[in-house]
């Protein structure tokens, strides 16, 4: 979705502006533009606009040929979401006299009514964009404080835009500049992320890491509602009530921020092969060796978070939601412990009555996803007003990216650890949500004691047993589907729908695989219980529509294997997800899993349904790591 960029200091500020961009572009974007401040002999500056549709590419082209000189200037990849993606609607947007550009990610709610109040007064819109009442009111602004006598500088900068600020609705991270002051960079940020790097004697800004990963390692996260005058002198940085807040940087921890392609010819590849170091990791900081006595599981959760738990509540979206609903299964079946999963854009406007002793779990592997973040606000919002502690709020977030907002929502974070991940389509922070769960449920599980569904405690420490091993299988599984799929894609040159079925625990991952699928191959695909198959989606089926069934030994085995002849009845061609055997013949094509608890198989399914997915795509020579219409975060509601 949209990415920041915003660099004051003493070098050229367009190439770092273009680089960090780059290092956006992952996120998903339909246009980019940069706007620099060229200080002139007068002392004041010339403000330099480019701005193209398309990829990156396209804009680096035109700053070749036109050049964009200066020491400080704002950069923007555009998700479109107000206005075609059209180089009119791309960022930055200028005010009347073309001194001011701004650059914004988010939705200002209310731009209709202040672009009413703007065209009032005489101000045309060059765009159709919610963004370009900004620099239109912060020019007004200053022309207002101007009038009474204050003089251009980065102090009434600053002042024009905290005093705009109050007018706007909705989320927004922005940064603007103006010639005016070729020295001063303002930026802000409300509920969308932004942060400070320092350099040396220079300040880079943005809306994500990867965009600082090569500029510095010490940032400063704005808080909410703060806002921040940049020079090359230094930060001076106010909170929502304009008070100066003083605040420790951090250091951005490892290189995972860094995105390296290796030899892989898509992110989205390289991701799937790094799912068993993924496993790894995991396996080595939350599975203590702790021999027969030990705790069973080792999370970062205090005891108040979970002590008492009567109902667990998950909220997600996408790809996210399909491990929630792996992860409710585990909850109920492990631990016995009541849950409920949401679309957290659903949640907000028809949340279900409070419960009490509820833990509310926010899954988003960005930690930035909209839709998930409001949910989680309002549900702290709604318990906190109760007088009853019973309903107090308890917020744990699932995340890769334990600095996001989420972060900074909740009441503690399982940190899913899998490193940066570029392909939009989400593969291994997907493992990783899967393994947190594993996690919570038996750390759960454990605390209640005794046989839970049959299991027992010495069941569980079984269970944990055969986890260890996942590394080692999953990079089995991996290099093997990889050849496989490879083989397989090319039957796929014509179709134009694929049905997945599942059943129990792999009912999620069926709807994983076909939502893989429909991202970035753009072939139609649904997910269905395997039972639910005859009360309507049976009439779809015919030799053109490949379906492809999870068939794993366990309480639902036989009744896939029944499903899967029911299609076969209607000559659909069928891929079997399940182990070698005469039970698994009844497939056209088998890709191969190793028999394992039922319990645990989604961790090795999901493989196959990503690698299919990924050589169907790739062998359509689609754009995998950035699919049409799609976004890495979505920042937007
Ligand atoms: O960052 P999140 O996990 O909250 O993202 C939620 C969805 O937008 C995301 O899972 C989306 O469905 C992915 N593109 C899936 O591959």
């Amino acid at each position: 979705m949209c990415g920041i960029v915003a660099l004051i200091g003493s070098r050229e500020a367009a190439p770092q502006l273009l680089e960090g961009l780059r290092q956006l572009e992952y996120r998903g974007y339909d246009s980019a533009g940069i706007a620099t401040i060229e200080r002139t002999a007068t002392g004041s500056g010339q403000l330099h606009c480019l701005r193209a549709e398309g990829k990156l590419i396209n804009l680096t082209n035109r700053h070749a040929a036109q050049g964009a000189p200066g020491q400080c200037g704002i950069g923007h990849t555009r998700w479109a979401t107000h206005g075609k993606p059209e180089e009119r609607n791309a960022h930055p947007h200028l005010d009347g006299s073309g001194l001011l550009a701004v650059v914004q990610n988010g939705i200002i709610e209310n731009h209709r009514s202040l672009r009413e109040e703007l065209q009032a007064v005489g101000v045309d819109f060059r765009s159709d964009t919610d963004t370009e009442v900004i620099p239109h009111l912060v020019s007004r602004r200053l022309a207002e404080l101007r009038a009474g006598g204050a003089l251009a500088s980065g102090t009434l900068l600053l002042q024009a835009v905290q005093d705009v600020l109050p007018l706007l609705q909705g989320a927004y991270a922005l940064a603007v500049v103006w010639a005016q002051v070729p020295g001063a960079l303002v930026v802000a940020r409300r509920a969308a992320p932004l942060l400070i790097g320092l350099g040396e004697g220079e300040f880079l800004c943005a809306s994500d890491t990867p965009a600082l990963a090569g500029f510095t390692r010490t940032i400063l996260p704005m808080e909410d509602g703060e806002v921040a005058l940049l020079t090359p002198l230094g930060i001076e940085l106010y909170d929502a009530a304009g008070t100066r807040v003083q605040r420790t940087p951090t250091l951005l921890s490892g290189t995972e921020h860094v995105a390296d392609k290796r030899s892989f010819r898509h992110f989205m590849l390289k991701e799937i092969h790094e799912q068993p170091e993924t496993a790894a990791l995991w396996v080595a900081r939350h599975l203590p060796v702790g021999g027969a006595t030990g705790p069973l599981v080792a999370l970062p959760l205090d005891d108040a978070l979970l002590d008492g738990l009567e109902r667990v509540q998950l909220l997600a979206c996408g790809t996210s939601r399909h491990a929630a609903q792996v992860g409710a299964y585990l909850l109920e079946q492990l631990a016995g412990m009541p849950t409920d999963v949401f679309f957290a854009s659903e949640f907000r406007y028809g949340p279900p009555p409070l419960s009490p002793h509820t833990l509310t779990v926010g899954v988003t592997q960005s930690g930035e996803t909209a839709d998930t973040l409001a949910a989680l606000a309002m549900e702290q919002e709604r318990r906190r007003a109760m007088a009853d502690p019973a309903y107090a709020p308890r917020l744990l977030g699932i995340t890769n990216r334990p600095e996001s907002s989420l972060g900074r929502l909740v009441d503690a974070v399982l940190d899913i650890g899998a490193g940066i991940e570029v392909g939009v389509a989400a593969t291994k922070t997907f493992l990783g949500q899967l393994l947190a769960f594993y996690g919570l449920a038996l750390a759960l599980a454990e605390r209640r004691g005794g046989s839970i569904n049959g299991r027992s405690p010495e069941a569980l420490r079984q269970l944990v047993d055969q986890l260890r091993l996942l590394p080692e299988q999953l990079r089995a599984l991996v290099a093997d589907h990889d050849r496989r799929c490879e083989g397989l894609a090319h039957r796929f040159v014509d179709t134009r729908d694929v049905i997945f079925l599942g059943r129990g625990i792999n009912y999620p991952i069926a709807l994983e695989g076909a939502l893989k699928l429909k991202e970035i191959s753009y072939i139609h695909a649904e997910g269905y219980p395997a039972g639910e198959m005859k009360h309507g989606p049976i009439a779809l089926l015919d030799a053109q529509v490949p379906v492809v069934s999870i068939a794993m030994p366990g309480s639902v085995f036989e009744k896939v294997l029944s499903n899967a002849q029911e299609a076969k009845a209607r000559d659909a061609q069928l891929i079997g997800v399940g182990p070698e055997g005469p039970d698994t013949e009844v497939f056209d094509v088998l890709l191969p899993v190793p028999a394992v608890d039922e319990l645990l198989s989604p961790l090795l399914t999901v493989i196959p349904m990503q690698l299919l997915s990924y050589h169907i795509a790739a062998h359509r020579g689609l754009d995998v790591d950035q699919p049409r219409n799609l976004a890495k975060s979505v920042t937007v509601e």
